[in-house]
């Protein structure tokens, strides 16, 4: 049977990290070894699919920003459009792969598979882990079963969707968590097994358009805590903010302050999210105006807001796709 064609992204981290000593796994330059040299390091791959391979960038994915998934988002787009590519491997770094992920899981067409694959090791370590991801991500995209469940995430062994990963620690490989709902397989030495399928949004209802999005709109975080000064909302609106995202306490509770404020930034017509601090659940907003964000994390309905303002949408219609995603 023909090899399947798959185009490989790459757009630096820790899985192209190297560092002066191979028991270094902290004091590495993250994206500083080419897509090429962990290709070479891992020959047997090229039985797995024919590859073509294109640096994006070499960031660390701290320095990920909404201008960067946007334009990773739009190659990403020409790149599934090329009948002669079958399938898309995109690597990144771990820090902020959950929200570049979860912007393409938004605005791609998954008619052909797409997966993200990151390391917490340095190409350079004694055991990276980074090898043996890159290898299970291109047998995922090989896979006819990948097409059709949104922007996949292969890590640690686990095929899990972009809409469910987050990372949850800070150094170990097993990092990346599918949470309650995101966990949908294994792959074991390049062996794709699916044991679940997403059912969180189906594609028929995507409705942002990608080519409407050329910049993004600003939308910031506002953390509770106790006692949390609620007039640093007031300035994200001043700084230029049109989306504000608000990781309340529990079921997504907040002080009276945050309450007024909030009040105070629907009148001027900034669109106010309710998400979560906690690690899982879904929130409840008590306030009329506010857009409860399911079971988002905060870092992930920022990105949702990122996408739906920068597509022009309207506060109904941003309110639909905190429904649909
Ligand atoms: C990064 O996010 O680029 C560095 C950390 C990592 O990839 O694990």
């Amino acid at each position: 049977m023909d090899k399947k064609h798959v185009h490989i992204l790459a757009t630096g981290g820790t899985i192209a990290g190297m560092a002066d000593s191979p028991i270094d796994l902290l004091g590495y330059t993250a994206g500083a070894a080419s897509i090429r040299e962990l290709l070479d390091s891992i020959p047997e791959i090229n039985m797995l699919a024919e590859l073509q391979t294109e640096t994006f960038c070499g960031i660390a994915s701290e320095n990920g920003s909404p201008e960067l998934w946007i334009s990773i988002a739009h190659r990403a787009a020409e790149v599934l459009a090329d009948p002669a590519v079958d399938a898309l491997v995109v690597t990144s770094g771990t820090d902020t792969l959950e929200e570049m992920s979860y912007f393409l899981d938004i605005v791609l067409d998954d008619s052909k598979p797409v997966v993200v694959v990151g390391a917490m090791r340095p190409f350079t370590a004694y055991s990276p882990d980074g090898t043996v991801n890159l290898h299970n991500a291109v047998a995922v995209a090989t896979a006819e079963e990948s097409a059709g469940k949104g922007v996949l995430v292969v890590m640690n062994d686990t095929i899990m969707t972009a809409r469910g990963v987050s990372k949850a620690d800070s150094f170990r490989v097993n990092t990346m968590t599918g949470g309650e709902f995101g966990t949908l397989g294994w792959v074991a030495a390049g062996d794709v097994h699916y044991g679940g399928l997403p059912l969180r949004r189906s594609r028929k209802d995507a409705n942002i358009d990608l080519a409407a999005i050329t910049r993004p709109e600003k939308v910031e975080i506002f953390y509770m805590a106790g006692g949390a000064d609620a007039r640093l909302m007031h300035y994200m609106a001043e700084l230029g903010a049109k989306g504000v995202v608000l990781a309340g306490f529990g079921s997504g509770t907040f002080s009276d302050a945050v309450r007024s404020e909030i009040e105070k930034l629907l009148q001027r017509g900034v669109t106010v999210v309710l998400t979560s601090r906690a690690r899982s659940g879904l929130v409840h907003s008590s306030l009329p105006g506010l857009i409860e964000a399911g079971d988002l994390t905060p870092q992930q309905a920022r990105v949702l807001l990122i996408a739906a303002l920068s597509a022009g949408m309207d506060r109904e219609k941003v309110k639909r796709c905190f429904e649909i995603y």
